[in-house]
Parts: structure tokens; C-alpha cells; sequence
């Protein structure tokens, strides 16, 4: 904008300057050139004033239209990455020589965990985490596995040289939440625990074994809980996650720590039982282990079994993700293939 009057295009020329430099925005308006301009008003002739007052709130509108811009771009906040390792405010020039975010993505399993920790905290579980390493009583002995017991060998894992376990499932975290949460109980409110984790097993390779895997344990205990909860409750989740209608069947099997055990399938998100290939055409897949919790593992963690009784289940979460996306290999997770994993960043 220009103006007229010489003596206001310099305070206009001043002020804008000011302005952009950033030199205290907000006072531009307090400024002692434009007070001065307005105090010019009354010493100008009559006929002069309503001219120049005018002009004057001109320069008064553009600078306040000038401030709610220049206000309107400094919020909008640089992001900084709160996992960068070096100090977030270092300057640019000065930080380590990093590849840009945007040449990495997220781990498809990392946010299919989010997704279904979602919906189980939406059916009122809390998550805790499980441990990486663990020790010989909550891998077995607080599961009700006796000491030489032959069900230890089908959780063969690795083990430190100072006899510490890298877990083969879940479950051993059963022990500690029980103990944690026992008091729910007593207030009335049961406990209802999911508890992701990263588990290891000697396992021969193949398409659907991998010594690192990760599985996600659920566990729930109340007054007058039966297997119809466990069966409605893992019917419910898998119908939410997989965004359909899924059939569940179970079957007997055995673990030490639950009495009676099932094995648990649900039908083929894939074919919807017509068969397929994921399915190896017989319209089911088996998913996980469950049951209702073993009264000897209850009695161990100080819980009453007849008073309350649990379910419990454990499952892979590579294979639920597998299936929900057709993934052929189970190798491809831990594989660190750009070209799988870009196709789900
Ligand atoms: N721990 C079992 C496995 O990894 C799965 C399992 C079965 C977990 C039954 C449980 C359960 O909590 O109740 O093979």
C-alpha cells in the first residue's frame, strides 16, 4: 500500500521494516512514530485532518493485518523428533548426520499391536509389558510344569551362561499379574490383563516358524468365570480386528498351567471357509492355545480358586497379522527387507 502523505509512507516504511525483522511485533502499534502522527492531527489545518486521520488508520489496518499473519506463521511449530539422539534444540547444522525420517516406516507388526491393544483396552484390558529375559520359576515352576516335567521340553529356548531363559511364550508373566492385580478382586473388579512380548524358541526354520516371534498373552479372572467367556471374548476381538463375522471352534489339548486346555481356530478371514491356500484349504486355522486357569497356578500367585477362577490364552501375533494380510513367510518380519516392509509404510 502506498500513501500520500510523505510523513506517513516513512513511519509505514519504518514500521513494516520493524516488522519483519521480528523486532517486538506486538508493539508496532504502541510505536511513539504513529502516537507522534495521531499528536500531528490537531496542528494541521481544518480541512487537511480528515485526510491525513485517514490515512493514518490505514497504516494502522495494514500493520494489525501484518501482525495476524506474522502471528498466524510463527505458530505453526517446527516438529522436532523427541527420539533423535542428540539434544532436540541442537542446530541443524550441528546435529549427527542421520537418514531422514522419511526414509524409514513403521514395523507392519508394531502397528498391528497398536491395533489390537486398541480394541482389547476398548473391552477394559490393561496392557503390561512382557520381559525378554526370565527366570526358570515364572517360565515354568509358578505354571504348574513339576520340576522334569516333559511339557518343559516343548518350550525349548535359549538360555544365558548365568541360567537366565529367553522366554518361549507369554505366559510367563502369568505369575506377576495375578499377584499384581489380586486386590482388584477383593474390590470386586477383576483382573483383565493383555500382555504383548517378544518370545524365542529352537525352532527348525520354515515359512511358519521363526525363532523370534512375538505373541500377545490375555488373562482374566473373577468370580464365576467359564470357558463361554474365553470363547466370546476371543470371538469378539477377532471379529473386531479382522473387520467380519469369524466363526470359533476349540478343541481339547494340554497345557500344565490350564485345566482343561483348548486349542482355538477361527475361520478363514481369507475364504470365509470356501478354502484357500492360507487356510491349506480346510477353511479353518488353528491360532492359539487357551483355557481355564489351572487352579494350582491361581493357589500359587494367593488367589482362592473357589472363590474365582480365569481364562487365559496365548497366541502369536506374526500369525494374525499373516493371515490378515496374506504374508506368505514368516521370515519377512524379522528379515529387514526394505521391499516388504515398505509395502505397509
Ligand atoms: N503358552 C502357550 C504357548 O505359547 C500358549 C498358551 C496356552 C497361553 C494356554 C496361555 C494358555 O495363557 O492359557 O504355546
Amino acid at each position: 500500500m502506498s500513501y500520500q502523505n510523505p510523513q506517513i509512507a516513512k513511519v509505514a516504511e519504518t514500521l513494516k521494516k520493524r516488522l519483519s525483522d521480528k523486532k517486538d511485533a506486538s508493539s508496532i502499534l504502541r510505536a511513539p512514530e504513529l502516537k507522534a502522527l495521531y499528536a500531528e492531527i490537531p496542528k494541521l489545518a481544518e480541512d487537511k485532518r480528515a485526510g491525513f486521520g485517514k490515512e493514518i488508520n490505514e497504516l494502522k489496518k495494514e500493520l494489525e493485518q501484518a501482525i495476524s499473519l506474522q502471528q498466524e506463521a510463527d505458530e505453526v511449530v517446527e516438529p522436532i523428533d523427541i527420539t533423535a539422539p542428540f539434544a532436540p534444540n541442537t542446530p541443524v547444522a550441528l546435529r549427527p548426520r542421520l537418514l531422514t525420517s522419511d526414509a524409514g516406516s513403521r514395523h507392519p507388526l508394531m502397528t498391528e499391536l497398536e491395533s489390537v491393544l486398541h480394541i482389547f483396552s476398548r473391552m477394559g484390558f490393561t496392557a503390561i509389558e512382557s520381559r525378554q529375559l526370565d527366570d526358570d520359576y515364572n517360565m515354568f515352576s509358578a505354571l504348574n510344569f513339576p520340576a522334569g516335567h516333559p511339557a518343559r521340553d516343548d518350550y525349548d529356548t535359549f538360555i544365558t551362561t548365568e541360567g537366565l531363559i529367553a522366554p518361549a511364550h507369554t505366559s510367563t508373566m502369568q505369575h506377576r499379574v495375578l499377584k499384581l492385580y489380586k486386590a482388584n478382586l477383593e474390590s470386586g473388579e477383576g483382573i483383565r490383563v493383555v500382555i504383548p512380548g517378544r518370545v524365542f524358541r529352537n525352532e527348525d526354520l520354515d515359512a511358519r516358524h521363526e525363532h523370534t516371534f512375538y505373541q500377545l498373552e490375555g488373562v482374566y479372572v473373577d468370580k464365576g468365570i467359564h470357558a463361554g467367556h474365553l470363547i466370546a471374548t476371543l470371538k469378539a476381538f477377532l471379529s473386531e480386528y479382522y473387520k467380519q463375522d469369524i466363526e470359533v471352534k476349540t478343541q481339547p489339548f494340554y497345557f500344565p498351567f490350564t485345566e482343561p486346555s483348548f486349542e482355538f481356530a477361527l475361520s478363514c478371514p481369507f475364504c470365509k471357509k470356501q478354502g484357500c491356500n492360507v487356510c491349506s484349504y480346510s477353511g479353518w486355522i488353528e491360532l492359539l492355545g487357551c483355557g481355564m486357569i489351572h487352579p494350582n497356578v491361581l493357589k500359587e500367585a494367593g488367589i482362592d480358586p473357589n472363590l474365582y477362577s480365569g481364562f487365559a490364552w496365548g497366541g502369536g501375533i506374526d500369525r494374525l497379522v499373516m493371515m490378515k494380510y496374506d504374508i506368505e513367510d514368516i521370515r519377512h518380519f524379522e528379515a529387514g527387507k526394505l521391499d516388504f516392509l515398505r509395502q505397509f509404510s
